[in-house]
């Protein structure tokens, strides 16, 4: 075999491994175990944006709605894209955000606003938590406590979610990459 050919073969090992290496630094916590929010997941993999998405954990929203933007860190998306599945340490960002309407030169629509109405985090971790997911919340950015499994983000995501408890079917550039994989399960 030449040395080319060696290098098509262990390519995608490697990639892995420094995926692996790298994602390890986005999941990061305190000393007492809480979570401490990535400050720059504006920066990071941008997935999806749901506006007005309903699932039934909360209430309809009346009058002007809400977006939630959905961000994966790159390490992590690097390791999907070249293998379909969600490796160690992954952190997934979803931002709640207040929906304008009327605003400079806009009539009819809406825009996202400078009002963060929430941030959730979603953790693959596996040797940290029951099933290897964990959830947090946190409104105002500062470390957070694991949300408990029995809370119903975990029961939904379980249930529903297309690719190892994440949403795979709602994000628009993941979803290809997980069919082909054969790493969706759509229920
Ligand atoms: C009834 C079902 C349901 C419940 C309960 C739920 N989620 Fe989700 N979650 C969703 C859906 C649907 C999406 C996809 C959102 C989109 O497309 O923008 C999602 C996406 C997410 C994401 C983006 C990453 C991913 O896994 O796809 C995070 C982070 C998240 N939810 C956190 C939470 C947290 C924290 C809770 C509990 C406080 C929670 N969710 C409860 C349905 C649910």
């Amino acid at each position: 075999m030449t040395a080319n050919r060696k290098f098509w073969i262990l390519a995608p090992l490697l990639l892995v491994a420094a995926g692996a290496a790298v994602g390890a630094e986005t999941a990061r916590y305190t000393p007492s175990g809480a979570f401490i929010p990535p400050a720059d997941y504006r920066e990071w993999i941008f997935l999806s944006s749901g506006l007005n998405m309903n699932y039934g954990d909360e209430p309809v929203a009346t009058g002007l709605g809400l977006f939630d933007n959905v961000f994966v860190d790159p390490a992590a998306w690097r390791v999907f894209k070249a293998t379909g599945h969600w490796p160690d340490k992954t952190v997934f960002v979803k931002e709640g955000r207040a929906a304008g309407g009327k605003g400079s030169i806009n009539d009819t629509g809406q825009f996202q606003t400078e009002s963060r109405a929430y941030l959730e985090f979603h953790v693959r971790d596996e040797k940290r938590f029951k099933g290897g997911w964990g959830f947090f919340e946190s409104a105002d950015g500062k470390p957070s406590r694991l949300i408990p499994h029995a809370a119903k983000c975990y029961a939904c995501h379980e249930a529903n979610a297309a690719v190892e408890t994440t949403f795979v079917q709602f994000y628009p550039t993941a979803k290809p990459i997980a069919l082909k994989a054969r790493s969706y399960h759509e229920r």
